[in-house]
Order: structure tokens, then C-alpha cells, then sequence
């Protein structure tokens, strides 16, 4: 555990510097420079097999570089200050009320704290009803309130979402990007990537696109959808086939 002092340090911006991921030999992400700035909302898009699950997955930590530098404003990753969602939400084999206090439990949180803490998160995403039933015989898109509820108790710097819509029917869809888009008037950074382009239109601040592991346009989101720079961009938003 390090030092008290450190927690209310910003974690943000992460900057990569020509941060590449290779598997075998084979560069899967390449010369990735940007810097993702607090209290912002990155929306990353890109074709199948592009890279944004990697990219996600690399800025949370849950892959390193195998090239460049990853940079975090406070110096180094700091697990409590991160959160990440992903398409297929990850609960535990218990009730929706323990898949909110385990975590809480794990961070150190004492018991009538958490217990506050977990009715306070059932209450404000409508999950009191749910409180007791195994999470993972909720619907899809239960599940992801539940995962999104879970992430939000945690009082993470930043939130990554892979897709986490992307099973989801309209009504729960709507539903998640609400949690998000308040999340985000809270201060949570969110990093996000979607194939939905409403739903980019509709959260994004920034967009970072992806084409082949390559970060080949990262601009606001208004000036992303007004004209992308780059062909593939076009190509991508026109609905067109590219890989
Ligand atoms: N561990 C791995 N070893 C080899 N190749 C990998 C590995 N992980 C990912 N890849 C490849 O890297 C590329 C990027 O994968 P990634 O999952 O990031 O794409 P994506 O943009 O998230 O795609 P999708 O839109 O389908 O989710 C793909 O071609 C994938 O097959
Ligand atoms: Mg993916």
C-alpha cells in the first residue's frame, strides 16, 4: 500500500509515447502517441481487429508496452484510481449486493462504510430490487448497469469501456450511456470505444481511430464527424468496408 498522501493525486493525463505492443514479433500496436487529459471523454473507434480492445487494454495496465512509454501523471498506475468495463461484464457467482461490497472489501473499506456504500449504489442505478439476486441470472443489460454501478463505487480517476454496449438492446444501451454522460459531470474520465456511431456522436468529446494498430486520427469529436483527415476515417464513418 503506498503512502496516504498519494491518494488525491491525479493519475491524469496518461501519455503514451510512441508506445508499440507486439505478440511473437508481430506488432499488433504501433508508434501510439497521445495523451488522454482528465475529465474528458475519448471515444476510440476503429474497424474489427483495429485495436481498441488492445489499446483499452494497454492503458489500464492490463498489458504492458512491449515498445515506447506509458506515462501516468503521478508517476505509476495506481489500481484504485482505474476502473474498466468490458462488452461481456465479469460478476462474480454471487448477489448483486456482494458483487458491490467484494471489491469495496478488497480496497479496505470497513464494513458499515461499505454497507452504506453499497445501498447508496443500489439505490441511485435502480438496483435495490435486484439486491439479492445472483448477478448472473440478470439480463444483459442488468448485468451491465450492475458492472457500471460497480465500476462507479470504486470512485475511479478514469473509466475504460470496451463496447460496453455493443450486446444491449436500444432502451438498455440508452440507459448506460446516461450512467456515463453522469459519470462525466462527475469528473471521471471516460475512455470508451463503440462501433455505434450514434452513441460516438452523442458522448464523445475526442476521438482517437485506430486503423491496422496505428493511431491514425485523434482530434475532437465535432471535427472528427464534420471530416475526417484520412481516408480510412471516411471510409469507416461512410459505412464502407476497410481493414
Ligand atoms: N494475444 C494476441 N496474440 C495475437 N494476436 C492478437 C492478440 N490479441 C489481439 N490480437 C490481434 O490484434 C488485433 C487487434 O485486436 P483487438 O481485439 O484490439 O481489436 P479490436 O479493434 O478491439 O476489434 P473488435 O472491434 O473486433 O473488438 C486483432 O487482429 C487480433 O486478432
Ligand atoms: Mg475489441
Amino acid at each position: 500500500m503506498r503512502a496516504a498522501r498519494d491518494v488525491s493525486t491525479s493519475i491524469l493525463p496518461l501519455a503514451l509515447k510512441d508506445v508499440g505492443y507486439a505478440v511473437g514479433g508481430k506488432p499488433l500496436l504501433s508508434g501510439l502517441t497521445l495523451r488522454i487529459e482528465a475529465g474528458r471523454r475519448l471515444i476510440v473507434m476503429g474497424a474489427n481487429g483495429a485495436g481498441k480492445s488492445l489499446f483499452l487494454r494497454l492503458c489500464h495496465g492490463l498489458i504492458d508496452p512491449t515498445a515506447g512509454r506509458r506515462i501516468w501523471a503521478s508517476g505509476e498506475a495506481r489500481a484504485e484510481a482505474q476502473a474498466m468495463v468490458f462488452q461481456r461484464p465479469v460478476l462474480l457467482r454471487r448477489s448483486v449486493a456482494a458483487n458491490l461490497d467484494y471489491p469495496l472489501a478488497l480496497k479496505g473499506m470497513a464494513s458499515a462504510a461499505r454497507h452504506e456504500a453499497v445501498a447508496r449504489t443500489l439505490d441511485r442505478f435502480g438496483l435495490t430490487p435486484l439486491a439479492d439476486r445472483p448477478a448472473r441470472l440478470l439480463s444483459g443489460g442488468e448485468q451491465q448497469r450492475l458492472a457500471l454501478a460497480r465500476a462507479w463505487a470504486m470512485r475511479p480517476q478514469v473509466l475504460f469501456l470496451d463496447e460496453p454496449c455493443s450486446a444491449l438492446d436500444p432502451s438498455a444501451t440508452r440507459i448506460i450511456e446516461e450512467m456515463v454522460a453522469q459519470f462525466s459531470e462527475e469528473g471521471i474520465t471516460i475512455v470508451m470505444s463503440t462501433h455505434n456511431l450514434g452513441q460516438a456522436r452523442r458522448l464523445g468529446q475526442d476521438v482517437a481511430f485506430l486503423h491496422r494498430g496505428r493511431l491514425i486520427e485523434h482530434r475532437s469529436a465535432p471535427a472528427f464527424f464534420a471530416g475526417p483527415e484520412t481516408p480510412e476515417a471516411r471510409a469507416f464513418l461512410a459505412g464502407d468496408l476497410i481493414w
